[in-house]
């Protein structure tokens, strides 16, 4: 029986500047398994990392070539078995009774998180940060939430950062704040100290969780900070509970943005905002791994500036302040990078931190990486 495809699904892609992929047949589209068809684009400078796939694809290159040197490419990918990747966008949606089934959607969350808590996860986080406050001279009975300040900001230009996003998005003490992708919960502990206000902080990563919690303990916070394990693209609250939403480099992390800025949207009150300080991809050409959101290519997912704003606006947002502070980012990295080390530091959780803050370092400076803070409300 003949079935007319009338859209593809836009699907994750790896790769440097990413390719787009819009599968027609496959898991994403259509449900199948056995098969799968994808119109590919490729922009000129892409490189993809090596890859495995279990799968046999067939090319049939309608553009360009594959070894693109200027101009990019186009071209037909079919696969048998079908592609599977650890998560698609859907950015279009398939007509309801092809989506593909529940247990593929499950199987592919699965695989991101257990992705993520690799990215993440050391299994000795606690007692690194432990023999830091120690050897940093802080008395861990008496730890004041200033005294984290160098160690818990995982993100670009550090507490700056934080305060700087903080003040664009006027948190006050009547905010109930999430924070998403919360990390150590450094964001969530310099609001609730700075501002009196309510934060939840929600993180993928297991054991980041259980440190945020000890540390809200450590530093007397933990009746303002509630904090669930869980995923930024499903986001378990209630629509409208929230005035504030946070999320600094988490973005890099999740394929799909629309499904990201679509649970923001979802879980903020009409008029509440949306604070964000991110990563998005530069000029075209090859970045060098381990960054810190990902030791590989396959678990970073950029998009250029422009569309991190789309995604934000299409999601049910109205952009109030979008600054690119890329040049100011990278002078500090690279002050950062000058200083003698000291014990309290990211360094004391984070594995290969110093190469990895090298490597982003690196990208800034040549622009192949860009770091955006936005503030954006919610509209009705
Ligand atoms: C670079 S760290 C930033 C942490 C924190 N926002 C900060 O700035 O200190 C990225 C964090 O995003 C979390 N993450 C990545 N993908 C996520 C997802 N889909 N849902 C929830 N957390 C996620 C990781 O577990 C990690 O803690």
């Amino acid at each position: 029986m003949p079935e007319l495809i009338p859209e593809p699904s836009r699907v994750a892609a790896a790769g440097q500047p990413p390719k787009l992929i819009d599968e027609y047949v496959g898991r994403a589209n259509t449900g199948h398994d056995g098969l799968s068809i994808a119109h590919m684009r490729s922009p000129g400078g892409w490189a993809e990392p090596g890859q495995r796939p279990e799968f046999d694809e067939f090319t049939i290159v309608l553009r360009g070539a594959l070894v693109v040197e200027s101009d990019g490419a186009e071209y037909l990918s079919v696969c048998v078995p079908a592609f599977a990747p650890a998560r698609f966008i859907a950015t279009n949606n398939p007509p309801p009774g092809r989506r593909g089934n529940t247990a593929i959607a499950e199987k592919e969350a699965e695989m991101t998180g257990s992705q993520i808590d690799a990215q993440y996860s050391t299994g000795l986080s606690r007692p690194r940060i432990e023999q830091a406050l120690i050897a940093a001279g802080q008395d861990l009975g008496h730890l004041r939430p200033a005294d984290l300040g160098p160690l818990e900001d995982f993100h670009t230009m550090g507490r700056i950062a934080t305060g700087q996003l903080a003040e664009l998005a006027a948190i006050t003490s009547e905010d109930e704040v999430l924070d998403a992708g919360s990390g150590i919960g450094g964001t969530a502990r310099f609001l609730a100290d700075r501002y009196r206000c309510r934060v939840t902080a929600i993180d993928l990563t297991e054991e980041y969780c259980e440190i945020a919690r000890w540390l809200n303990r450590l530093t007397g916070l933990d009746d303002r900070i509630g904090v669930r394990q869980g995923d930024v693209t499903d986001l378990p609250f209630a629509d409208a509970t929230f005035d504030v939403v946070t999320s600094q480099h988490v973005q890099m992390n999740v394929a799909d943005k629309a499904r990201l800025y679509r649970e923001a949207r979802r879980v903020l009150r009409t008029g509440g905002r949306l604070a964000i300080w991110d990563i998005a991809a530069g000029t075209p050409g090859p970045l060098s791994y381990p960054l810190p959101w990902a030791d590989r290519p396959e678990l970073s997912h950029l998009a250029a500036a422009g569309q991190l704003r789309a995604a934000v606006e299409s999601a049910g947002f109205a952009v109030e302040a979008w600054n690119d502070l890329t040049g100011q980012a990278a002078a500090l990295m690279e002050a950062f990078l000058a200083l003698p080390a000291s014990p309290l530091g990211l360094h004391a959780f984070v594995e290969d931190f110093a190469e990895k803050a090298r490597n982003l370092t690196r990208g800034l400076s040549s622009g192949r990486l860009r770091v955006i803070q936005g503030v954006a409300h919610a509209v009705a």
